[in-house]
């Protein structure tokens, strides 16, 4: 399930106007979101959508066949590869290229994200830096506004811990929509949607207050963005890795 962020999109598109070289320096968060869905318009239905369907390519790891620059990759994106059947796309502008160039050069960190990562020091940037427990609880400490970790190593690969934590809002597990209604009183509430059917709504909110809500108090509601923040920007590569590895060694063990 997604949850689509227009805005991103128009901000990366006015950011983006001007610029266009060394592409990987200089791309935001919102350039590789957008990258992110113009690869999915352009090239998904050869590359498929994870990006490996081509023997020995792997763009959804950064993986290519040699090590190209980014004008090299420029130039494929927009031209193609001639006498093969990776085509050139005529009406792509300089913008789009450049911005899934951002996307699959942010991939290539997605590479192996855990290896090398150490879980004790995971666990600090967690507690710490973080500030995951804000949001979520493992094996019974911390706040249950977000999802409960304690075994997520055991349902997630590191590339999917990863972008979770590179870009929340990217595939947001059913059970973990986030959830806002007005009541007709005027007053707004948002949080984890637990459970709706047609007569009422229940919601965890920001402070961990189961709320019920019956839905003909509403006047208006509606599925929001993750309220999870990116990491991008804020750890560097080594941290990810360490997060990560803290992250894939939570399998439920010991506590209850
Ligand atoms: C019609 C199918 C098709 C579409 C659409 C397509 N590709 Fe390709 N692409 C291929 C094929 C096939 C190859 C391998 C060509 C070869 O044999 O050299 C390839 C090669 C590539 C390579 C070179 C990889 C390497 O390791 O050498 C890149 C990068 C690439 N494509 C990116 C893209 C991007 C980005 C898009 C969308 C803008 C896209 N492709 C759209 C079929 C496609
Ligand atoms: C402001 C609250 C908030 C903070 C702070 C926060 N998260 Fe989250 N997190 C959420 C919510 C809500 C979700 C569920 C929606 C989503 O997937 O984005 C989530 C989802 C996740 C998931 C995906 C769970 C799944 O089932 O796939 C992981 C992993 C995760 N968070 C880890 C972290 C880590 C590690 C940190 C600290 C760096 C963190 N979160 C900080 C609220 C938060």
């Amino acid at each position: 399930m997604r949850v689509h962020q227009p805005l991103l999109l128009l901000v990366s598109f006015c950011l983006l106007a001007a610029s266009h070289f060394a592409v990987a320096q200089h791309a935001t968060g919102s350039d590789v979101f957008s990258g992110e869905q113009a690869y999915q318009n352009y090239c998904a239905n050869c590359h498929g959508k994870t990006g490996n369907q081509i023997a020995n390519i792997d763009l959804g790891h950064g993986i290519f066949r040699k090590p190209y620059s980014d004008d090299e990759l420029m130039n494929i994106v927009m031209k193609g590869i001639a006498n093969t059947p990776m085509p050139a796309t005529p009406n792509m502008s300089r913008e789009q290229a450049v911005q899934i160039v951002a996307y699959l050069r942010s991939r290539a960190v997605l590479k192996d994200v855990g290896a090398g990562g150490d879980a004790a020091r995971g666990k600090a940037l967690y507690a710490g830096k973080g500030a995951c427990t804000d949001c979520h609880r493992i094996n019974g400490e911390g706040s249950r506004v977000g999802p409960e970790l304690s075994r997520i190593g055991l349902v997630r690969t590191s590339d999917q811990l990863a972008t979770s934590l590179l870009d929340p809002n990217a595939e947001v597990q059913p059970n973990n929509r986030f959830y806002s209604v007005t009541t007709r009183s005027g007053q707004h509430i948002s949080g984890r949607l637990l459970n709706h059917d047609a007569y009422s709504v229940q919601l965890l909110d920001d402070k961990e207050q189961l709320r019920s809500l019956m839905k003909s108090d509403l006047q208006k509601e509606e599925f929001i963005a993750s309220p999870m923040p990116s990491l991008r920007g804020k750890f560097d590569d080594k941290e990810l890795a360490d997060l990560v590895q803290y992250l894939v060694s939570l399998r439920g063990a010991d506590k209850p």
